[in-house]
């Protein structure tokens, strides 16, 4: 059955260039997803674009001692770009200084505060009175109360994922000064999160246990259980969207709660472009609304952003948030302080036009379940001994053996034995057990089953051997042999495609295939009938010495 899909993929800040890590937690899946969904005819949006608020864009700005424009500038097109280079195929890339989502953002601040949703009170909130200034969010690091991480910000905790108050923090520190912050009143607005317990019980708790993740399912149900606390949503900040109210000045909204909307906004923004009504992504109850996130990010998803949804009155709530762990790289956390990080734009540099042997380590490795480790050395492996020799193996030898026999025209299927029945009807199985996969957000599972089907081609060749069929009088069996096995290569065109979208494309090129839908793909509907092009290797291979250079590098651009 067709649906309606809303897809997102968390707005990165626009406070740095962008590593795998953001690839493997957010992008790459919400991309599977959403080109998965597209093949099935369903009726898609995946909308992203640059989180440009919060203290993250000033703290960078005085870092690199220009402005906080600059900075969002800067980032927001090195980021796009990156998407651009790994065919992350959003609809909709925008970004939350636009005037749109200025205007969407304080718009939702306004129809709540209207509705009395906000609590508005005085409250003493850290100061640094050397630079005069409140200390919010990333402003300030101390000590989680809840896992004792030392690194904790202001708003939240990325070791064990808790939202806190700045004033929970054991030893806080200001960011800018390095001293002790002092207390000073000032007045927030705040969203009663206390209140929506049981609206949360019940949209989460009830109904999500069966086809959540675990990770995500257990992280959320011990922090609605342990007792929800107000949250100030407005901040004492000169960076940021303004609070939208007469007379209130010097405050901005919280950047947790404008982003979010900005999922909403650049689906507006979107739906203009392209003169559609965008209300039906957000406000019809039969559509399914689903956000990619890393684990940092869960209890915006799934505690306050539907909180926020659901005051509303008007929005759907996500029907999953499949979020992923973290992975590490060599064995120790990415840290963009530490350049502990393997950036796109390098990555791009030195490994020009293989995007999708990056996609495809970062899916087959991915933080699914558990925090997850890249190495280069499994990059080299998986690539050489994976891409190159089962994938890019299998479909070499049909195009080479096919011209050879055939002038590289598709041979005609004779007389079908046990054996040929038999591996049809696998073949012809596969792509709806990765659509399973897929639907279950199993990437990993999915994109083996993909690799899988090149394997079973493979074999299929090493076992039946056309090679010394081709002068004897089985020379018909060939013609047999040789179109299951252009088959084959059809139907791992269509589907890997979601994971690896360009060698889809060069697949399409080379064996003629005209756009096929996934479901369409049935015994009775050969996929190839015309003639097959000859092409490059699709895959190369990736020596010894580019991997020491790349791990020399790595540990010597560490701080
Ligand atoms: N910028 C945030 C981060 O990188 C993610 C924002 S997601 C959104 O952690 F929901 F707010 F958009
Ligand atoms: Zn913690």
């Amino acid at each position: 059955m067709k649906k309606r899909y809303t897809v997102t993929a968390a707005l990165p800040y626009a406070n740095g260039p962008i590593h795998i890590g953001h690839l493997a937690g957010a992008y790459i899946p919400a991309d599977i997803y959403a080109r998965y969904l597209r093949l099935k005819g369903n009726d898609v949006i995946f909308v992203c674009g640059s989180d440009e608020h919060g203290a993250a864009i000033p703290i960078r700005a005085k870092k690199e001692g220009v402005s906080p424009q600059k900075i969002i500038d800067k980032y927001h097109e090195i980021i796009k770009k990156s998407f651009e280079d790994f065919g992350i195929s959003f609809d909709n890339y925008s970004r939350t200084s636009s005037k749109i989502h200025h205007k969407i953002a304080s718009n939702f601040f306004n129809e709540l505060n209207k509705k009395n949703i906000f609590i508005e009170k005085e409250s003493e909130q850290l100061y640094d009175l050397k630079e005069n200034q409140f200390l919010a969010d990333r402003y300030v690091e101390g000590e989680c109360p809840k896992c004792g991480f030392k690194e904790a910000y202001g708003d939240q905790c990325e070791s064990c994922g808790s939202s806190l108050n700045a004033t929970d923090l054991l030893n806080p520190k200001s960011k800018i000064s390095g001293n002790k912050p002092s207390l000073k009143k000032t007045k927030h607005w705040f969203l009663p999160l206390n209140n929506f317990e049981d609206f949360l019980n019940k949209w989460f708790i009830e109904d999500k246990k069966n086809d959540w993740k675990s990770n995500v399912f257990g992280q959320v149900k011990s922090w609605i259980n342990e007792g929800l606390k107000p949250r100030a949503i407005t901040r004492d900040l000169d960076w940021g969207i303004p609070v939208p109210i007469k007379d209130v000045k010097g405050k901005v909204l919280y950047v947790w709660f404008d982003a979010p909307i900005g999922y909403i906004s650049s689906t507006i923004e979107w739906a203009k472009k392209k003169q559609k009504d965008w209300k039906p992504y957000w406000q019809d109850p039969d559509t399914e609304l689903v956000h990619f996130i890393g684990k940092d990010n869960i209890v915006f998803h799934c505690i306050i952003f539907p909180s926020i949804l659901s005051a509303s009155g008007k929005y759907i709530l996500p029907t999953n948030v499949p979020a992923n762990e973290f992975l590490n790289l060599e064995g120790q956390k990415i840290s963009t302080s530490k350049n502990w990080a393997i950036w796109l734009q390098q990555y791009m540099e030195d490994f020009p036009q293989m995007q999708d042997t990056l996609r495809y380590v970062l899916t087959t490795n991915a933080p699914e379940n558990k925090d997850n480790d890249f190495t280069w050395k499994d990059f080299q492996a998986k690539n050489n001994n994976e891409l190159v020799a089962i994938l890019g193996n299998f479909v070499n030898r049909v195009v080479v053996l096919t011209h050879k026999y055939y002038n590289g025209k598709t041979p005609k299927m004779g007389v079908l034995c046990q054996k040929d029945n038999k591996i049809i009807e696998e073949v012809y199985n596969c792509p709806k057990n990765i659509g399973f996969s897929i639907e279950k957000f199993k990437f990993r599972e999915a994109i083996n089953l993909v690799i899988d089907l090149a394997r079973t081609g493979n074999k299929y060749l090493a076992d039946e051997e056309p090679w010394k069929l081709i002068k004897t009088k089985d020379s018909k069996k060939v013609d047999t042999i040789m179109n299951i096995s252009i088959q084959i290569c059809g139907i791992l065109s269509i589907v890997c495609e979601p994971f690896l979208p360009q060698t889809a494309k060069k697949l399409k090129k080379q064996f003629n295939i005209k756009n096929f839908e996934w479901d369409s793909i049935n015994i009775k509907n050969p996929i190839i009938t015309e003639e097959i092009r000859q092409g490059s290797l699709m895959f190369r291979k990736i020596e010894d010495q580019e991997i020491i250079l790349q791990l020399e590098k790595l540990n010597d651009s560490k701080k």
